[in-house]
């Protein structure tokens, strides 16, 4: 604990000598977080720290999160020194989507609108035509929908089919997934909500259909916490990345969490709710990169300057 203190005002001192600012996601360790928050920087989910990221005068900032954050960062603000704590922070479906591949894809079905999730790679941003985050997929594809456009859509399968279903749009999916929200499983979350019946269903849209289907409300992170907050129940079962607990009971005091079963909950796999790639962010590194500089965040600028268009378009949407 007294490390702890000590590393937390060391990390305080840098950021003002380096006149930088922390932008955690809610998935990033508890200490990060409230770090980000005492500081003047921003917890959030991915759009609300690529907006935050782009408007803040900052010349440095540090992403606790994963790799596609720290690009989207570094694509809305090219001038701008972007570190990270671990660059080998990545994430599933960014990694299950090649850029020469999914080039190859779009080239395939040249009649269709591309869009692609945030959680991608400069290089897949940079061949879409929209750029979009769970906190508006579905308004974004709802509004292509009505100008009668056909959607290529990449890499979450089920956050695709999800928006597909609610949307009625002809919508061509890419098969990735994410390893942490795919371990949600109907059937147990089924007999859980039998044992509570009280309790309210929190669903991130990255999780499978048998899981969404029993949500009361599904949404980006920030919009889950924001539901624990104001419905008026006692009890939730969330079915996301464990790490949002913390914001969650700060944001809705004296309410229950129970976190949604995962096939794994078992003696081999206890934290199978857990981004193995959001976990790799620590006070640690994060003190190091700040003093050392190292850990900078480059996307060439050619691809970024492609990129940008596809985000600009969903922050401009979203304004
Ligand atoms: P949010 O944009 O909802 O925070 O999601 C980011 C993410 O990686 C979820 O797994
Ligand atoms: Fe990617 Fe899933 Fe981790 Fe989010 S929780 S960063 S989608 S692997």
């Amino acid at each position: 604990p007294h490390e702890k203190v000590e590393l937390k005002e060391r990390i305080k001192r840098l950021l003002k000598e380096k006149e930088a600012v922390l932008v955690a996601h809610y998935y990033v360790d508890a200490d990060l977080q409230d770090l980000a928050e005492e500081t003047g920087g921003c917890v959030s989910d991915s759009l609300e720290m690529a907006r935050f990221g782009r408007d803040h005068p900052a010349k440095t900032l540090v992403v606790a999160g994963v790799r596609f954050m720290g690009e989207t960062a570094k694509i809305l603000s090219p001038e701008k020194t972007i570190l990270m704590p671990d660059l080998d922070a990545t994430c599933s479906l960014d990694l299950g989507c090649p850029a020469d591949e999914f080039a190859a894809f779009c080239d395939q079905h040249p009649d269709r609108t591309v869009v692609v999730y945030a959680n991608t790679s400069a290089a897949v941003k940079a061949r879409a035509d929209w750029m979009v985050t769970s906190s508006i997929g579905l308004d974004i594809v709802e509004h292509l929908h009505a100008q009668g456009k056909k959607i290529l859509w990449a890499p979450d399968k089920h956050l695709g089919s999800y928006i597909q279903k609610k949307t009625g749009a002809d919508m061509l999916l890419w098969q990735g997934s994410c390893i942490v929200h795919d371990e949600f499983k109907g059937i147990e979350l089924d007999l859980l909500k039998a044992e509570y019946p009280d309790a309210k269903v929190l669903v991130h849209p990255e999780s499978p259909a048998a899981v969404v289907a029993q949500a009361d409300v599904v949404g980006s992170t920030t919009q889950i916490i924001n539901a624990a907050q104001t419905m008026d129940a006692k009890r939730f079962i969330v079915a996301t990345d464990n790490g949002i607990l913390h914001k969650m009971k700060i944001a809705a005091p004296g309410k229950e969490f129970i976190e949604a079963p995962t096939a794994g909950n078992s003696a081999t796999c206890k934290s199978c709710a857990h981004c193995p790639w959001m976990a790799m962010n620590g006070l640690r590194n994060l003190a190091e990169v700040l003093e050392s500089g190292r850990n900078e965040v480059f996307v060439d600028p050619a691809i970024g300057k492609q990129a940008v268009r596809a985000i600009d378009r969903m922050l401009d949407f979203a304004a």
